[in-house]
């Protein structure tokens, strides 16, 4: 598998998501992910999980420099100091010194960027953290959460598939250095009823999960974290390293985009999307 490089962190290309996967669900998959061959785990203090996650890496016997692990800050505790005590409180979740990625999960209404992000950057100083994010910012926020951060800004994860066009966040993103995260990569599922990407997968002896996913990873400074319950789901998710798609293929799959569905909307929080 190949990583993306940006800002400085090396982030391997396919990860494995665990939103909604709780306690023996989350362990359970992130043991199986792993012996599959996954390196790269997203989870988030709002999953509940991080201490199964943190559990089946343990028990995984994988060196834990071999790992890239991402969790996310939630927005109730993006105020300076409470920012820092939310970290400490994940890391004991997690029973680790440290994650290989931070995210800030959704831009905040009530509390200023110009107070989260020098926060975030003390504890990256600090060590609890490699390299520190951002997720579900728009062009704006993310111009504005670069400015203001004097460390790089390693990733926007962002909703991010075949039926998503993301072109504008894409390049608002590559203008700091930064890569995109594609996060619900298969449209929760929704990719494998599109009669197009079903056809481009017969071609391949795939399905239009693999597609989907192949699609993401093929594009520059693209990574996916796909989410599954299913270890025959993970394993077959994982199996996108052996075939490319041509370049017709990809731009008609680029054309798919333009229906613009977005399966990860919710208003509490959610932005002014570009
Ligand atoms: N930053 C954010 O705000 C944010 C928001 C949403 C998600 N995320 C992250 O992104 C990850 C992925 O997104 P997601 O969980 O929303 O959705 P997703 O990965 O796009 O789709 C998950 C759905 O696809 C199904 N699926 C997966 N592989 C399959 C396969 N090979 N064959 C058939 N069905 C398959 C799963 O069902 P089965 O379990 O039955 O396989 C599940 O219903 C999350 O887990 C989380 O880590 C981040």
């Amino acid at each position: 598998m190949h990583t993306v490089n940006a800002n400085g962190a090396a982030i391997p290309a396919l990860g494995f998501g665990t939103f909604e996967l709780r306690d023996a669900d989350a362990y359970r998959m992130v043991r199986s992910a792993l012996d599959i061959g996954y390196r790269h785990i997203d989870t988030a203090q709002l999953y509940r999980n991080e201490q199964a996650v943190g559990r089946a890496i343990a028990d995984s016997g994988i060196a834990r420099g071999e790992i890239f692990l991402t969790t996310k800050i939630w927005v109730d505790r993006f105020a300076a100091g409470e920012l820092q005590k939310s970290v400490s409180e994940s890391l004991q979740r997690l029973n680790m010194d440290y994650v290989d990625l931070l995210l800030l999960h959704w831009p905040s209404r009530s509390i200023a960027l110009a107070e989260t992000i020098p926060a975030l950057n003390a504890v990256c100083r600090q060590g609890a953290t490699r390299h520190i994010g951002i997720s579900n910012f728009t062009t704006a926020l993310i111009d504005q959460a670069a400015d203001l951060s004097d460390l790089p800004l390693a990733t926007n994860q962002v909703e991010y598939h075949p039926l998503l066009n993301q072109d504008k966040v894409l390049a608002g993103a590559r203008t700091h250095g930064m890569s995109v995260t594609a996060y619900s990569p298969l449209a929760q599922g929704e990719v494998f009823a599109d009669s197009t990407l079903q056809q481009i997968a017969v071609v391949h002896a795939k399905n239009p999960g693999q597609v989907a996913l192949r699609w993401l990873i093929q594009q520059d400074s693209v990574t996916a974290i796909p989410r599954t319950r299913n270890e025959a789901h993970a394993q077959a998710n994982f199996d996108i390293f052996d075939f490319q798609l041509s370049a017709d293929e990809v731009e008609t799959i680029n054309r798919l985009t333009l229906q613009n569905r977005r399966t990860i909307d919710p208003a509490s929080v959610a932005p002014d999307w570009d």
